[in-house]
């Protein structure tokens, strides 16, 4: 096992239980390694909040994790990673910070030609992923981009004790389509209903960010 410092202390936040799948990809490389995480499914959606709000409680769930000792922080979100994590990095120089970022390189390198990216609105629609895509997508290769209001939500809600009800939201947002090679899975609660995903794009990949942010954060310890 490679060595690592044991006492080095990782806090992880995300709006609720989606930071979850990326917390499991980082332990399962670091399981000695001690973490904090905040499931702040209170203010649950991160998606569908303007920027000022969101940068706040981003910024909270931070300063506890600090206060509590982390060293460094995942933003386990990728809501909080496009919309936040440069003002993070500019106003908390002291902490390391590791972001989610939609999967849109590792689905292009795959070489994948028809992409779609699931996402929450806020990341829809930010500069961050449209840049990704522009500077690793090749002239055969076409990513489509479809916000989910409310999904995140309703994972959050229901995933324990009505997965009908995220049945029923998925229908309202998705349409069947066999031609996509690669979906990529925007935001961190999505991949806990993967196999619900997967029947919409039946020849898809479906692809997240999870490990690459383990292997980031392994990489600074
Ligand atoms: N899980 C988050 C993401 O990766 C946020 C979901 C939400 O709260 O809207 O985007």
């Amino acid at each position: 096992m490679e060595y690592y410092d044991e006492n080095m202390k990782i806090g992880v936040f995300d709006s609720g239980i989606g930071g979850t799948t990326v917390l499991e990809a980082v332990r399962r490389r670091l399981p000695e390694v001690e973490y904090m995480y905040i499931a702040d499914s209170e203010n649950c959606p991160y998606g569908e909040k303007p920027d000022e709000e969101l940068y706040e409680i981003v910024r909270r769930n931070v300063e506890k994790l600090r206060d509590f000792g982390a060293e460094i922080i995942v933003v386990a979100c990728n809501t909080a990673t496009v919309k936040c994590i440069d003002r993070l990095r500019r106003d908390y120089p002291e902490l390391k910070f590791v972001g989610t970022e939609p999967a849109v390189k590792l689905a292009l390198a795959s070489g994948a030609r028809k992409v779609l990216v699931l996402a929450t609105p806020n990341t829809i629609e930010s500069e961050r992923l449209h840049t990704l895509a522009r500077q690793n997508a090749t002239d055969e290769q076409e990513v489509d981009y479809k916000a989910c209001p409310g999904l995140a939500e309703v994972i959050e809600k229901n995933l324990k004790n009505n997965p009908g009800e995220i049945s029923k939201k998925l229908a309202e947002l998705l349409s069947f389509n066999d031609r996509y090679e690669a979906v990529v899975l925007g935001c961190t609660h999505y991949p806990l209903v993967s196999d619900m995903i997967q029947r919409y794009y039946p020849n898809a990949k479906l692809i997240d960010g999870a490990e690459g942010v383990a292997k980031r954060v392994q990489s600074m310890l």
